[in-house]
Parts: C-alpha cells; structure tokens; sequence
C-alpha cells in the first residue's frame, strides 16, 4: 500500500468524506460508527466543510473522533469562497475548530474560487499557520490556470493540496492538471472516487472487464475504483459513506495493488484524456 505524504506527514491513501452526513439525528450515530469504522482500519484523513449540513456535519466529525488520538488524525475543513476574507476567514476558522473540537486542522482548504482576491486569501491563511490554527493550507476546484497563478503569488508555492473531482468516469485532469500538481508534488485529493455510488452517469458497475478484475482480486468494483484512483501513491481518494460496511470495503481497497495489464485494460474502456476538458465539478 502506497502512504501518500501530504503537509509533511505520510497518511493513508483512503480517507473519509463527509457531504451529506451528519444531516439528521437519527442517523448521527450510525454514521459516527461508520467513521470509527474507518479510523480503526487506519483511515487518517477525514475531509469535511463548513457548508456541509451548516456546521451540523463538523459536529458529527467532532464526535466520532473523540475517542481517538488527535495526533494520528488528518483533519480536512473548507471555508466557502464567500468567506475567504481577511476579516472573516478568522472567524470562520474559529467556529470550524470549536465544531470539531479542535484546536487546529491538519489542512484547510478554500472549497472554491469566488471574488475575494486570492492574495488576500493566502495572506490570511498563512496568518492562522502563524498561530497554528492550521498546520497547512490549499485549495479545491482549482484548474491548472488557477493553479499556475497562485504558485507565482508570495507563499502561492505553499499551497499543499488542490481537491478536486476524479474518478473512472472523469479522468479529464489527466490531462494537465494531474501533471502540473506532480511537477509541484502537490497531491491530489480526489473526490467523488466511486463516482457517487456510480450515479454520475458512466455506469462503472455494468462494466464488463471491470466486473472481470474485481473478480480477479477478489473486491467488488467500488474497491476497484479506489485502487484505480490511489495506483500513483500521489492521490488520496476520500469516498463518503453512511455505512460501515461500505467504509470498510472501501478502506480494504488501499490494499489492493491494481497490476500493469490490468491498468492497461482499464485505460482501454476509459481512456486517458487526449484533449483539454472542463474541470469536473461537484
Ligand atoms: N471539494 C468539493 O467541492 C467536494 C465536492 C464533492 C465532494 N467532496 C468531498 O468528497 C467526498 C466524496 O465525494 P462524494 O460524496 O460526492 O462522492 P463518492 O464518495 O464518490 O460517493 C458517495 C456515495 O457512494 C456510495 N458509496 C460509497 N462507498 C460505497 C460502496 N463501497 N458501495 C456502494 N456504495 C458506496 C455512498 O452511499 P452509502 O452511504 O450507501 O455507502 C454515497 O451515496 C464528499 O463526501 C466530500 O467530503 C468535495
């Protein structure tokens, strides 16, 4: 299994998200088990936001951890573009940390470009590193121009992360940003890496010869697709479930290491991007 170093630390390439969780208060304890379920096979990275479920998702996070060691955990949160303000991203980082318990994050992410001038942006996150409220910052939804922009701004080449969409089904990025990030050694943080229970269209689990190497590997196709998505050692994947057995299939995929005619297989259903494509959002 590939650890992929991240801010200075190596983690697991399998974490946890967290949208749509934390939602409803019937479900708020099964799905803290389906957290723990993750962290006791070794998941370190749970990704979260202040946008998801208002804070009530932040709290469910905040729960589900408290038995655990802070120190082994990797701790995600995203403030919303709307907020990336000198003045208010203090504020908003304050209510993130008191949600989850915390004293700092492990990385905080600005979830999306809006209008507030991305110097500005880093200027303050580079603050709250200064008091150690947060150990590292980056970005999300960010496309190569964005990207290549922000490295050449002061403390731009801080930037540790871009969070952005890949899967089987939307492996655009490829292309070039995918690249770029490497020449950077940023890692990739991918979401949606089961395509969302394979409901973006792409129809993965009908797949012939997907069906064919999960059978190979003794794994269903989810775990096929977070073998897939974490081969390069650079990606962490962080699929999102409700259901401890689904967290646990998914965090046993770390294990397995997809071979070279299979990946050459795979490449011949979904080729790699020949073209520029729109950055998958969402
Ligand atoms: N930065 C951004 O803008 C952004 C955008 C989207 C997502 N994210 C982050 O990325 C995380 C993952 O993305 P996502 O939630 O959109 O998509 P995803 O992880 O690809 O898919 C989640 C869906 O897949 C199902 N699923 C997961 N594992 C499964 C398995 N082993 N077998 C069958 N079904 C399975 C889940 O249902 P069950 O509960 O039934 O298992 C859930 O409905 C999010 O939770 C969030 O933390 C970030």
């Amino acid at each position: 299994m590939n650890k992929v170093s991240i801010a200075g630390r190596e983690v697991f390439p399998i974490g946890l998200g967290t949208w749509n969780m934390g939602d409803e208060a019937d479900k708020f304890e099964q799905e803290a088990e389906a957290i723990r379920a993750g962290l006791d096979y070794g998941v370190q990275v749970i990704d979260t936001a202040e946008m998801y479920g208002d804070g009530k998702t932040e709290r469910l996070v905040a729960h589900a951890i408290k038995p655990y060691n802070r120190e082994n955990l990797f701790l995600i949160s995203k403030v919303l573009p709307s907020n990336a303000s000198k003045k208010q991203i203090p504020i908003c980082l304050d209510n993130s940390l008191k949600r989850l318990n915390t004293d700092y994050l492990d990385l905080y992410l600005l979830h999306w470009k809006g209008n507030i001038p991305i110097e500005e942006t880093i200027e303050a996150l580079e603050k709250a590193k200064s008091h150690g409220k947060i150990k590292s910052w980056g970005v999300s939804n960010l496309d190569v121009d964005d990207i290549e922009k922000i490295i050449k701004l002061p403390n731009g080449i801080k930037c540790t992360s871009n969070q952005v969409r890949y899967n089987l089904g939307d492996r655009g990025i490829e292309f070039d940003l995918v690249p770029l990030m490497n020449k950077l050694e940023m890692p990739l943080i991918a979401y949606a890496p089961v395509a969302r229970g394979d409901s973006l269209g792409t129809n993965l689990t009908k797949q012939k010869v997907l069906k064919k190497i999960a059978e190979k590997y003794h794994a269903n196709i989810f775990q096929i697709l977070l073998a897939w998505c974490i081969r390069n050692g650079q990606t962490i994947a962080i699929p999102q479930s409700s259901k401890t057995a689904h967290v646990i299939d998914n965090v046993k995929a770390a294990r397995i290491q997809l071979a070279h005619q299979d990946l050459k297989q795979i490449d011949s259903v979904y080729p790699k991007p020949k073209i520029k494509q729109p950055l998958a959002l969402w």
